[in-house]
């Protein structure tokens, strides 16, 4: 039976009634629906519509359909019903009779659909947490073993100061971190209960929302029934930081991509993330870099598609809000999918510390510690910038670094050149002058290293609290 049947007198076109069904992809929510179902169960009782005979038998049916889903995935062929939600009623009334028709009383599908989105999106959430908690936990153990091996740092992809390994591999880590607390933002936003919203202006039976809230780990009711069945800021929130997860991703792998190159020589990629060439047989391409960095693009496609499917529907729910599940889905299967393999990656990806040390040592990478050196014995910056810009044009005629340049050549730029300016262009000199937290001295990076461990326990244990 229909859930809506009774006020039309004739059948509709099969092709629209199959093309408008959403039981294809809402199917994934059943045990969102079934737990919901539960609550809402529980409060009719509360309220006087079931018998505590009810009240069993119907709770007993929804434990029964959770279990024959989980048996066998035949059993949610269903080509009649025409979403989770009508599929539950179904299975319900074929288990325990006419009963089964008593669940909906006093409730719309159109706060079921906004609870159990809500409730998949914060399962997801917690999921994404601890996937970004193992990727990061996986490149500070990688930090840790690059000791002080140095390499370049560019800007512009120029190359710009010498920094240690381990500074640049944090950087990722911050902003993974910055991605999953806006993930735990977004759940604390998210984790209010539709249900008790009825169809737009509330239920028409005295149901306990707290209660229903209270049963699916919900923080409280959702304040404002027209606003709770069509809300779905928490959706495209969701999916918003799963963009922003998915562009520091994609540039992690593009970066990797140009690193693992001949021309860096940095990085030697894992074969067991790797493909070859069916035409080349030299070839190994790193192929997990760049599905990541290819996937990212539906990703924020998602988010696009999300925002402008909400964007000009008058209050409250409307059917193109059906619209908004299959991006939330695709978007958390991408994220879910790709995290556990990147964390494989990190751990099986060989860093060649000899060839990074040796780019860090050229290209004048030291220039402005030269003209730091100079700063610290009164110079004026600008003047001392100008000052190692010139001794850089004569080693750039002559192709050597600064540390060949006589210091006859020096003092005929500068009268504050000493001896000790060449020990300042050292590399060890170099990453040592950026000791302030937050930069590259291997005294700060080691610091930086037990705070992020601080902080990714910590996000560890959140997550377990969830759990
Ligand atoms: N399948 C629908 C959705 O996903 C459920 C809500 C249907 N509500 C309605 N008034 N037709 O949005």
């Amino acid at each position: 039976m229909k859930m809506w049947s009774g006020r039309f007198g004739q059948p509709l076109d099969p092709g629209f009634e199959n093309w408008q069904r959403s039981f294809g992809f809402d199917r994934r929510l059943l045990q969102y629906e079934l737990a919901a179902s539960g609550a809402h169960t529980r409060a009719l009782k509360n309220a006087g519509i079931l018998t505590a005979e009810e009240l069993i038998g119907i709770l007993q049916g929804l434990d029964q359909i959770g279990t024959k889903a989980a048996e066998s995935t035949a059993f949610l062929e269903d080509g009649e019903a025409e979403d989770v939600h009508h599929f539950v009623e179904k299975q319900l009334v074929n288990l325990i009779g006419e009963l089964g028709y008593k669940l909906h009383s006093g409730r719309s599908r159109n706060e079921q659909i906004a609870t159990d989105l809500r409730l998949y999106v914060r399962a997801a959430i917690d999921q994404l947490r601890e996937e970004l908690a193992e990727l990061c936990g996986a490149i500070v153990e990688r930090a840790e073993q690059a000791g002080e091996a140095s390499m370049p740092a560019y800007t512009h992809l120029q190359k710009a100061e010498p920094v240690l390994v381990a500074h640049w591999l944090l950087a990722y880590v911050e902003m993974l971190l910055r991605d999953a607390d806006r993930l735990a933002d977004c759940r604390k936003r998210l984790n209010l209960c539709p249900l008790g919203s009825g169809a737009v202006a509330g239920a028409t039976i005295g149901l306990d929302r707290g209660l229903m809230a209270a049963s699916l780990e919900f923080d409280e009711p959702t304040a404002n029934s027209m606003d709770a069945t069509s809300d779905r800021d928490f959706a495209i929130e969701f999916v918003g930081a799963l963009s922003l997860l998915a562009m520091h991703l994609s540039r992690w792998a593009e970066e990797m991509i140009l690193f693992s190159s001949q021309e860096y020589g940095f990085i030697g990629l894992p074969e067991a993330y790797s493909t070859g060439s069916s035409a080349m047989p030299q070839k190994k391409n790193p192929d997990l870099l760049e599905l990541v960095r290819g996937k990212s693009g539906k990703v924020l496609g998602n988010a696009t598609a999300l925002l402008v499917a909400v964007k000009g529907l008058s209050l409250a729910y409307n059917k193109d809000l059906q619209e908004t599940q299959q991006p939330v889905f695709d978007a958390a299967d991408t994220l879910l999918q790709m995290l556990p393999l990147i964390t494989g990656w990190m751990g099986a990806v060989e860093f060649r510390t000899e060839q990074m040390n040796q780019a860090a040592q050229t290209g004048f990478m030291n220039a402005w510690a030269g003209a730091t050196y100079l700063v610290n014995r009164g110079v004026p910056s600008r003047l001392a910038h100008e000052r190692i810009g010139k001794a850089v044009q004569l080693c750039l005629e002559r192709g050597c670094e600064l540390t060949d340049l006589p210091m006859a050549d020096l003092q005929a730029l500068s009268p504050a050149f000493g001896t000790d300016f060449y020990e300042s262009l050292k590399l060890s000199s170099v990453l040592a002058i950026h000791d302030v937290p937050g930069g590259t001295a291997p005294t700060r990076v080691r610091q930086a290293i037990n705070t992020t461990r601080k902080k990714i326990t910590a996000l560890r244990e959140e997550v377990h609290a969830h759990a």
